[in-house]
């Protein structure tokens, strides 16, 4: 059934484990993270970014509304999240397009332009009835230094200033930068285990870890232990889907049915996300 971004984060940070949520871009991530999440009967966040509405020419509806019906005939429980929104058009969209959740990113701005702006997201968002993820990253102009991106490995989340962040700005989860970086391919991402105990121990909401694809499973396992509740996955469902899409394209080059390709694509995802899942639920590392 459609459940709640919000009581699946909640329900997972009281578990001490994670939700895993998978970033859709087609119909076929749709089908395959459900399929994944069915297949080790775990609930699963799906989440559109601001990126993935863009490639959709600006239209959100026709992609939330088959997550959201593929999510109503699922056993398991399936939360629908818009992510990285920086476009206040877009997240005033967001309730009436289904999404029970946004993240709402300004964590390229210095830290209290990035604090006004999400307070102000999370305002209008607790009134429509959404649960608000924001993120804080490393505040630029800090020592002189040019800002850095919020999600360059050398990026780090301050705890003290965490806390006051999410006081501040009443988010109900904190994106947390400690050594992930979105767009990995590789999965060789060095975590700061001790940075997230202390943002763990500050924060007080449920912290997110985003660029999950470049995490190895005893990395993934342990942030998870650390206190991360919401692990977000992009790019592993990417190249699982475009590495199947070559290889059989490469071994049938005279195909022209799309399904042919496609389907093994949506196979190759259904991996990663059982996969995944297994790993942030606290199973074996995969
Ligand atoms: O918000 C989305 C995630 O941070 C995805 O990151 O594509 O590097 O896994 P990733
Ligand atoms: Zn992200």
């Amino acid at each position: 059934p459609l459940a709640t971004t919000g009581a699946l984060v909640a329900e997972a940070s009281a578990a001490h484990t994670a939700v895993a949520a998978f970033n859709i871009i087609t119909l076929e991530h749709v089908e395959a993270v459900i399929a994944g999440a069915e297949a080790v009967q775990a609930p699963v966040v799906l989440q559109i970014s601001e990126n993935a509405v863009k490639f959709r020419q600006g239209q959100v509806l026709p992609l939330a509304r088959a997550a959201t019906a593929a999510a109503e005939r699922s056993p398991v429980p399936v939360a629908l999240h818009l992510d990285h929104v920086q476009s206040d058009d877009l997240l005033r969209r967001a309730p009436g397009a289904g999404f029970s959740s946004v993240m709402y990113d300004a964590a390229r701005l210095p830290y209290e332009e990035n604090l006004a702006a999400t307070r102000a997201a999370a305002d209008w968002g607790h009134a429509h009835g959404l649960w608000v993820e924001a993120e804080l990253g490393e505040v630029g102009g800090k020592d002189g230094r040019a800002p850095l991106d919020a999600h360059a490995p050398g990026a780090r989340t301050d705890p003290v200033e965490a806390r006051a962040f999410v006081a501040d700005s009443g988010v109900d989860a904190l994106a947390v930068a400690i050594g992930s970086s979105h767009a990995m391919t590789t999965r060789t991402a060095t975590l700061d285990h001790d940075l997230l105990k202390r943002l763990a121990a500050s924060a007080g909401v449920p912290l997110v870890l985003h660029g999950s694809s470049g995490v190895r499973a005893e990395e993934l396992s342990a942030a998870v232990t650390g206190g991360i509740a919401k692990v977000n996955v992009g790019t592993a469902l990417n190249l699982a889907m475009t590495t199947a899409i070559r290889e059989y394209l490469a071994a049938h080059p005279d195909v022209v049915d799309s399904r042919k390709y496609l389907s093994v694509a949506r196979e190759a995802m259904v991996g990663s996300v059982t996969q995944l899942i297994t790993v942030v639920r606290g199973g074996r590392p995969g």
